[in-house]
Parts: structure tokens; sequence; C-alpha cells
């Protein structure tokens, strides 16, 4: 069942009823300002950081669900009050329909020949949510109605704003000038920010107050102010600040009224902080007002911002047969790549914006899926990466971006951290032939006095690995490898300590097979870059290390018919036969395969077709067969979740593109493709009332096999498997691999199909490749030419002459 359709046309998704499964949600913003919508208009802006700068509040845990908050919009046409985007009044629309674009949302619902339609985005380097509204009479009598406005203001923390009510509620101050409401609490104190909501247009009323507003004892859903259809006028003091507008507009038979809102957030430097005391300097917000004065200047910004996407997104196009792949190559899997680096796993419906940073190896690896889009940005999230890296190559598991600060409280001894760093950068320097990079004096533990060139970074990066080794010769594995919750250490807890605040202690050896896979798969991608750098040392070095790591691995990190999880702290095998649960483990599987571990001797394929049987399902692949059934304090976190959820045996998307990578790797490219599409979104639309996230986008988690909920999905947006499932489809699949000289074209696709066509750029030229499979194969280049010319390497030379050039590439 669906609730809505793909515009591909406009890259949008339309929906098409408020009652989704889930509030299907949004994300406004590409550089400092950030918005996150449902498609009915909850959700709540911040600047930079969604813990320490929170512009609207917004409460988790609510109930009902998307209610916690919102930008809200209500008519009181004087005989029925609603509000056009259907929440928080919910009263039912003759016409509703939400439609989610690049970067902004537009929701219209029509009730009593009234129209009324919503577009909210953030315009490109604007610090704020644009709102244009209009409104048409669509009957044939005259219609006198009032529109409210309504959004609350966050105190500036989101934690703090939670919990420390004694002193919250007294803080509340407001500014009421003209059509602005300003919200200054804490302006005294801090004396550099502020935030106000405009419109471009005399109002009726307005009113600050929350309780004035609502009434002591309503909600959202009928506020007294709206229900009487007149603003109270009251000016916060202490209590809960708002911000709302009343607007009194009569409208003739077809005639339309155009407003712009705007909710913005003003910075203001240092010299004023100390000059303007209490007063607040307005001379920005009025800019900002200025600049959208008129509905026709918000539609100058939303074509400037449409060109933006179509630009970014043009990085990689893709002509096939296959509409719902197009869709997800050229529109879907891109945006969300871009909206994972905004926000790392900071703010979702799932994610609070309280708790988390920003994660190196998530970082990292979300890298692979925008760093195409915009290099620049991705060269300096590399920095400010590397800048939070400790000396002894290790890193801190997270850092805050409004301080681009480690987080002490998480901590690190996450083993696998550091390597992502490495892949990260072999990628960027790939995609833009960038080795300069290598040379930029970079801080660890952003101490300048502690400055190193970036190969540094990365050296210590991948000795980290050889300086901490277990009993087998294999990487230990710390508090955890990228499954976080395998945490083999934690029996040694002390009475009272949870294993959830323990890292692991000094002495323990538990040892992580998948680290070591990483360690070959991405110590290689170290060892070439040396060399193309000029470091033959260096990377003959590397070449060395990940030689003998490998040998240790066949000896003792496969089990017969696939690659062992680890070893735990006993010493004793984790993911092995031998094991009564958890006996096979997807990560290693795929890591260790990419790596090109097991490819001569068929263990590789032994180990895949293992995973096809044990953890295939058709909606994903689970993690780990069979489900934990019980606690288990010596693997800790994963044993804890119920079975076939998160990382005990739900299908975590993110590793299922390491599966595809792996097929890929091993020339079966019909299972590759196949398992791509078990969770690629486009295609679980149709059963979106089971899958119930929002079917443009992955879910970090989909319910496994063993669960009660089989096929639902969880955790939507902001997750890894939005970049590894890209590097998947277009590098591993599709074949197109950015590569030092030029792109080394490799595709493993299904038999069945017989051309598809990708548009890259690359360096400022663009590659027009046209891929023909007239012989029916998975893998193999027959030939290929460039402009007419055959090439003998499967490596399309980079021209860097800035133009469009043809490749023909015929496999067999
Ligand atoms: C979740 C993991 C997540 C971790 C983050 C765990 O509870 O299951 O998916 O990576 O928390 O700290
Ligand atoms: C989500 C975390 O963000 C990521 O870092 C981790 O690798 C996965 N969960 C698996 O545990």
């Amino acid at each position: 069942m669906q609730f809505g359709y793909f515009d591909d046309a406009r890259k949008e998704y339309v929906i098409t009823t408020p009652a989704t499964p889930y509030p299907w949600i949004n994300y406004l913003g590409s550089k400092d300002f950030f918005s996150l919508i449902s498609n009915t208009g909850g959700g709540y802006s911040f600047y930079k950081d969604a813990k320490l700068r929170r512009i609207t509040r917004f409460r988790y845990n609510n109930v009902p669900l998307d209610l916690g908050g919102g930008r809200y919009y209500y008519i009181n046409d004087g005989k029925e009050v609603w509000s056009p985007g259907y929440a928080p009044v919910k009263k039912e629309l003759e016409r509703y329909e939400c439609r989610h674009g690049m970067g902004y949302t537009k929701i219209t619902g029509e009730k009593n020949h009234i129209e009324t339609e919503i577009t909210f985005f953030v315009p490109l380097d604007f610090n704020g949510e644009v709102h244009k509204v209009v409104i048409k009479n669509t009957g044939n009598s005259n219609k006198n109605i009032t529109l409210f406005s309504f959004i609350e203001w966050c105190l500036w923390n989101a934690l703090d704003d939670q919990t420390n009510f004694q002193r919250n509620l007294n803080t509340g101050e407001v500014e009421i000038e003209g059509s602005v409401i300003y919200h200054k609490t804490e302006y005294k104190e801090r004396r550099d920010h502020y935030a106000f909501f405009s419109v471009n247009a005399p109002t009726a009323g307005f009113d600050s107050d929350r309780e004035s507003f609502l009434g002591t004892y309503n909600g959202f859903q009928n506020p007294d102010a709206v229900l009487e259809g007149k603003s109270k006028n009251s000016v916060a003091d202490g209590w809960s600040p708002i911000a709302s507008h009343s607007l009194e507009l009569s409208l003739d038979p077809g005639e339309t009224r155009e407003y712009v809102f705007i909710l913005g957030y003003v910075e203001n430097d240092l010299e004023d902080k100390w000059k303007l005391k209490n007063v607040i300097n307005k001379t920005k917000a009025y800019r900002m007002m200025e600049e959208f004065s008129t509905a026709e200047k918000a539609d100058g910004a939303l074509k400037k911002l449409a060109d933006y996407w179509e630009d970014l997104l043009s990085g990689y196009t893709l002509v096939s047969r296959d509409e719902k792949l197009n869709r997800m190559v050229n529109i879907w899997n891109q945006y969300q790549c871009m909206v994972t680096f905004n926000l790392s796993r900071s703010a979702s419906y799932f994610e609070s914006g309280i708790g988390r940073g920003m994660g190196f190896r998530d970082s990292n690896q979300d890298l692979l899926g925008f760093l195409h889009q915009v290099p620049d940005r991705a060269r300096e999230r590399i920095i400010d990466l590397a800048s939070t890296q400790l000396e002894d190559g290790g890193a801190y598991h997270q850092y805050q971006p409004l301080t681009k600060r480690g987080n002490d409280e998480v901590g690190g001894n996450f083993n696998d951290d550091p390597l992502w760093l490495i892949l990260a950068v072999a990628a960027y320097v790939k995609e833009t032939g960038d080795c300069g990079i290598l040379n930029v004096s970079t801080p660890y533990d952003n101490d300048e006095s502690k400055a190193a060139p970036l190969a540094d970074h990365l050296k210590r990066a991948f000795d980290h690995v050889i300086h901490n080794l277990g009993p087998h010769g294999l990487p230990l594995i710390g508090r955890a490898d990228w499954n976080d919750c395998l945490n083999l250490n934690c029996f040694s807890l002390e009475p009272g300590e949870s294993f959830q605040t323990t890292t692991s202690k000094d002495g323990r050896v538990a040892e992580s097979v998948m680290i070591a896979g990483m360690f070959v798969y991405i110590g290689k991608e170290y060892a070439a870059l040396m060399k193309k750098t000029g470091n033959e040392t260096e990377g003959l070095r590397a070449e060395k290390e990940v030689h003998e790591m490998e040998e240790i691995i066949m000896k003792y990190g496969y089990d017969g018919e696939w690659f062992l999880r680890a070893y735990d702290d006993f010493g004793r095998k984790v993911g092995s036969r031998e094991c009564k649960e958890g006996r096979i483990f997807i990560e290693s599987q795929g890591l260790c395969i990419m790596g090109g571990l097991g490819l001569s001797d068929g263990k590789a394929v032994n180990a895949l077709d293992a995973v096809e049987e044990r953890l295939g399902t058709k909606y994903g692949l689970v993690l780990n067969n069979p489900a934990f059934t019980k606690y288990y304090v010596e693997y800790g976190e994963i044993s804890t979740y119920p079975e076939g959820y998160k990382e005990n045996a739900g299908i975590f998307c993110h590793n299922n593109a390491w599966i595809m990578c792996a097929e890929a790797v091993v020339g079966r490219g019909d299972k590759a493709f196949d398992y791509y599409t078990r969770i690629a979104p486009a295609y679980t639309e149709e059963y979106s009332e089971i899958h119930r996230m929002e079917p443009y986008v992955y879910s970090q988690m989909i319910a496994g096999k063993d669960a009660k909920r089989f096929g639902e999905a969880k955790n939507s947006w902001l997750t890894g498997t939005a970049s590894w499932n890209f590097v998947a489809i277009t590098q591993y699949i599709l074949g197109i691999k950015p590569d030092y000289d030029g792109i080394l074209i490799d595709p493993a696709i299904p038999k069945e199909w017989d051309t598809y066509q990708v548009t890259r750029k690359f360096r400022g030229d663009i590659y027009r490749i046209t891929v023909n499979n007239p012989n029916h194969v998975s893998k193999g280049i027959e030939r290929m030419s460039v402009d007419g010319k055959e090439i003998v390497s499967a490596v399309i030379p980079f021209a860097g002459d800035g133009r469009v050039h043809e490749v023909i590439v015929t496999m067999g």
C-alpha cells in the first residue's frame, strides 16, 4: 500500500494523505541553519548544533507523536477552525498534499473553498526558515478569515530546556516591533544571538506568551486565541515564549493573497556584544526581512535553491530501464547523502539532537556518498575530523559541531574508528586529484602545538591497528568496532557498573575479524595512496603489514565456510559454527571480501553463499543468525535487544551494502543487485504499510525475520546506509569508480541488463559512459572506447580539458 507517489520530474515525493504510517519528514537547510519538517508541519529548527543552539521547541516522546511542536498555521473562517497542513487541529481537509522536495516542503490544504499552500524552505546562505503562504478563495462568495501563525521558542540549549524548569520558566524574554516578534531570552547574559518570527504584512494582533495563546488547559489543537478568532497581544515574561501572528483577510471569489513569514536567527559580532548591552542590534534581522519582503523574492530564492540542487545532483546521473533505480541514484540517495553529511547522526525523528554530536567513523563514511557533490566541503570535513584525532592514532568517537572538539563523555577506544579516516582521504584524493591535502598541517586533539601533516595522521591511524593486536595477531576490538553493540570486553564490569559506560580495560584481549578485514581492505588503499604520492617506502611497508594480516585472517579468522566475527576476551570464537547463537555475522564477510580475501580459493564465494542461506530474507539481510535469545554478558549490548531488532539480527541496511560490494567483487551482479532492491526505499514503497518509514530514504534498520514486526523499519534518514548504498550501486554494481588517474570501469550487473548510461562529472570534465551488455554477462569488459578511440586499460584516462567525453563500454 502506498501513501503517495514519486514525482521524478520535480524531484519530489508527493504524500497524498496526512495519515502516513509514521510522520514522514524532510530536511531544510544546507549549511548552518537547519530544520526538520514532517508532512504536517511538525519538527524544529536549530543553528549549527541541534543541542546547543536549538531555536524552536520539540517534544520527543510526545503523544500523539508529531504534535511535539512545529510551525503551525490555523484558519478561522467564522464558522470553523482548521489547519491547512492538517496538524495540529486535525480537521479533515477536502484536499491535502505534501510535496517533499530538495530542501523544501510544500503543503497544500483546502477546506471551505479556501486553499492554502505553504512552501517551507531555508534559502541558500540564509540563517532562517522562510514560509511562503498563498491563500486563495476557490469559492464563489466573499470570505473573511483570520490566519494565525505559531511557533514555540526553545531556550537555546535543548537539554537544559527540557530539564531546568526552576530556572527556565523565569528567563523568557521577547520584544515586539510591528509585525516582528523577537526572542531574546538570555540576551543579557550572552549578548550575541537572538531569533525572530516576522511576516511581511501588518497584523491584526500577536501573541508571545504560550499560556495566553493556548489557554492554560488547551493544547495546540485548540488554542483559545484561534477559537476566539482574536490574538491576545500577550507579551511573554518568563514561562514559555512563543510567536504567533494573526492576519485578517477578506478575499473575493478567485482572489489570492501571498505572505512571507520568516523564522530567523541572528548572531552579532563581538564588538556589538559589549557596546549594545541589553539592546538587541536588529540591523541583520532587518536585512533578512528585506531580503524576503515580497513573495517574488521568495520565489527567486526557491529557484536558486532548485538550481543549487540540480547542480549537486548532476555529478552522477543514470539512465537505465529501471525507473526506481534511476530515482534512487539520481535523486533520493544523493539527497540523503547530503543530509547525512550535514547532520551526521544528530537530529532526526529518532535522534533527539541532544545525545550525539558528529561521529568520527560515521562522518568519514558519510563522506564517501557526498564527496563528488561538494568536494571542497569534504576537504574541510576531513581536516575537522583529523584535528580531533589523538596522538596515538586513535580517535574520539564523536565531536561537537559547534566547537569542533572531541567529546570526552563518549570517549574513544572504538578500534575501527581511525581506519575510516584513511578510506575517506583516499576516496577524496581519487575524486579530486588533490594530493596536496596530505601536506596540510593538522593538529592532534585540536592542539595546534601538536600539528603534523595529514599524511602523518593516516600513518598513525594505520599503525594504531598494528600497535593494538591481540593473542592471535588480530586487531583488538576495544570497546566495540563498527558494531557498537558487540561489547566483548564487557564481562569485566565492576558491580553496579553498566556496560554502556564502560570502556575496555587494559589487559582485555577480545579481537575483531571485522577490523582485520577493514585493515586489509583499507590498508591496501593506504598503500596505494602512499605509492601514488611518491612515498614508495611507506607503501611497501603497508603492503607487507597487510599481507601479514591476510595470512592471519585465513589462519585464525575463517571457520570452514565463512569468516569468523571475533574472539571474545576468553579467546572463544564469536560468529562460528561452534556457537549456539550468533553463529554467523554479516560484517566480516563483507569487509574481508571487499579486501580481496578468499577470492582465489572459493572461500569468499562459500562465505557469500552462507550469507544468502542464513542471513537472507525478502526484506534484506539480517546482521547475525541465529539471533541471541538471552542476555550474554560476554557479548554485551547486542544480546540485550529482542530477537530481530537492531544489532541483534535486525536488517542493518548499512552492512547490506558491504555484501552487495562483496558480491560485485566476486562477479555475481545478479545477487548484488537483488540485495540492492530488497532494501532500496523506492522498492519498499509498495508495502509502505509494513515498512512504515519514508519510501524515499533509507532507514538504519528493518526488523529481521526473528522479530514480531518483521519488515518494519526504524531510524530513517541519518544512517551510513545512505553513503554505502550509494557506493555499492554507483561504484560496485554500475561500476563507475573514481581512481587516481581517471575513472575505473568495472560493472557487476544482472545478466539480463542490456544497456545503461551514466554521466559522471569528474574534476571538471564530463564523461558520458554508455555500457552495453550484448552478451548478457555480469562482469568483464570486452572493449572500451573514449571519443571513438579504443583503449586497452579499464581506466578512462583523466583528460583535464573541461570537455564532454563519450565513452562506450562493451561487456563480454
Ligand atoms: C544502538 C546502535 C548505535 C549506538 C550508538 C546503540 O544503542 O543500538 O545502533 O550505534 O547505540 O551509541
Ligand atoms: C549506528 C552508529 O551511528 C554507527 O556508528 C554504528 O556503526 C552502527 N550503529 C552499528 O552499531
